[in-house]
């Protein structure tokens, strides 16, 4: 048997606080939860991230308050229904950086919403032998609709590699961009690696050669200030629980002109103008988006997790996250048979590991008996993990409610994991 060594890294720039973590933790009523006899360490935000007091108590004074539906009713209920809901939606337009509300369309989440622009966009614009690019990190959501245009239109998935450290190959993906690109769909922040990519001089190279450009933000929201008008992408989606908002609501933005243009996605109630059973005429955007009631209590819950997050300042949390990461990096490297995987410059707060010799869900049920909670699988990542060879990683993403001790307490039951396999 090996025993872990426990590490101190005295070179690590000392735990400056630039957000008050310990009072922020108390917003979090989850996190004081007991697991399997011991404090919840909660590493798997990438998963989804937990919710602040304030969503919950917006999302209660929402159905006890003003509960009614939208844009249907000129009794006071409706009309403050629609106001919350619409407001929410003024609320994420600022803080992605759109230039007007109606570019925003609220959608499940960020899975909706790029098999909303891959169904309405993409069946418009593509056609045999067009091409549509990702990258070797993509996520499952980001590739699977892609390859049902492709079924339905007979366009073509081009896929740009990665390197050994989880980074984009900036060559070969621009040696990918031809005219016969239409489309590149690209993660902000790989889920599974943590990688952070280069979005917009992405979007400039896709630009040059006349394609249309989708960013997934699912994974880059909660960690990094985004402004679509300065990335210039077309269209950008991400979902609310990874937010620290509720689940079944998220975004997708997309230019005016590229929205106006086209065709709905869903038919039903509240995305018409007017039915006849000679011609249905369609809402303006982006309710022409909104088939059905939408998720009105997600929309208030979803403000109210950006105002949290954009009181915090998305800059506070970057620097916070960063030092993060660089502490658990370092703890963690010296940890026998421990081999991060991703390891790109540029990266988010997530750890994506293997230890040599043990299945990572071994890791993930031994740090769950310590009260630490991990993802570990294959992330719906499945060509990353084909990628390293790998069926598996164990992951620990964090978010800016994790501390130091956390990442200790981490390190020292992956000494236990160590321990008790080899
Ligand atoms: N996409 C989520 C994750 O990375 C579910 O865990």
């Amino acid at each position: 048997m090996t025993s872990a060594t426990p590490m101190t890294n005295t070179e690590l720039p000392a735990n400056r606080p630039t957000l008050d973590v310990e009072r922020i933790r108390e917003d979090f009523p989850i996190l004081r939860r007991i697991v399997n006899g011991k404090p919840l360490v909660y590493l798997d935000s990438a998963a989804t991230t937990q919710k602040p007091q304030a969503v919950m108590d917006a999302i209660s004074a929402y159905y006890t308050g003003c509960n009614a539906n939208v844009h249907r009713g000129v009794h006071q209920l409706s009309v403050e229904a629609t106001e919350a809901y619409e407001g929410a939606r003024g609320k994420v337009q600022r803080f992605i950086g759109a230039s007007r509300p109606e570019e925003i369309v609220f959608c499940r989440g960020a899975t909706e919403a790029i098999n909303l622009v891959a169904q309405s966009y993409g069946r418009t614009h593509l056609a045999p032998g067009d091409e549509i690019v990702v990258s070797h990190m993509e996520h499952h959501s980001n590739i699977v609709p892609w390859q049902i245009l492709c079924q339905q239109t007979g366009a073509v998935l081009r896929v740009a590699p990665i390197n050994d450290a989880g980074e984009l190959l900036w060559d070969e993906f621009s040696g990918l961009l031809t005219e016969r690109t239409k489309l590149v769909a690209m993660i902000q922040v790989s889920n599974a690696l943590g990688t952070i990519n280069p979005v917009k001089r992405i979007v400039e190279a896709a630009h040059a050669c006349g394609a249309k450009v989708l960013i997934d933000g699912a994974q880059s929201v909660p960690h990094l200030a985004v402004d679509v008008q300065h990335l210039d992408c077309d269209f950008f989606v991400f979902s609310g629980h990874k937010v620290f908002g509720p689940t079944g609501i998220g975004a997708l933005y997309g230019k005016m002109e590229l929205l106006d243009a086209m065709p709905p996605y869903q038919g039903g109630g509240e995305m018409i103008k007017s039915v006849s059973f000679a011609e249905t005429q369609y809402n303006d955007v982006p309710h022409k988006f909104e088939a059905g009631t939408p998720n009105i209590a997600g929309s208030v819950g979803l403000g109210t997790a950006i105002d949290y997050l954009s009181e915090l300042g998305l800059e506070n949390v970057a620097a916070y996250e960063r030092e993060l990461l660089a502490y658990a990096t370092a703890r963690t490297s010296g940890l026998p048979g421990f081999r991060l995987i991703g390891s790109a410059s540029n990266k988010a707060s997530v750890l994506s590991f293997v230890i040599d010799g043990v299945h990572p869900h071994d890791v993930g049920t031994i740090l769950d008996q310590q009260g630490i909670a991990i993802r570990t699988g294959h992330h719906c990542a499945q060509p990353v993990m084909q990628r390293f060879d790998l069926p598996a990683t164990a992951r620990a993403s964090m978010a800016f409610y994790n501390t130091r001790q956390e990442v200790d307490a981490l390190v020292s039951a992956l000494g236990k994991v160590v321990e008790v396999f080899t």
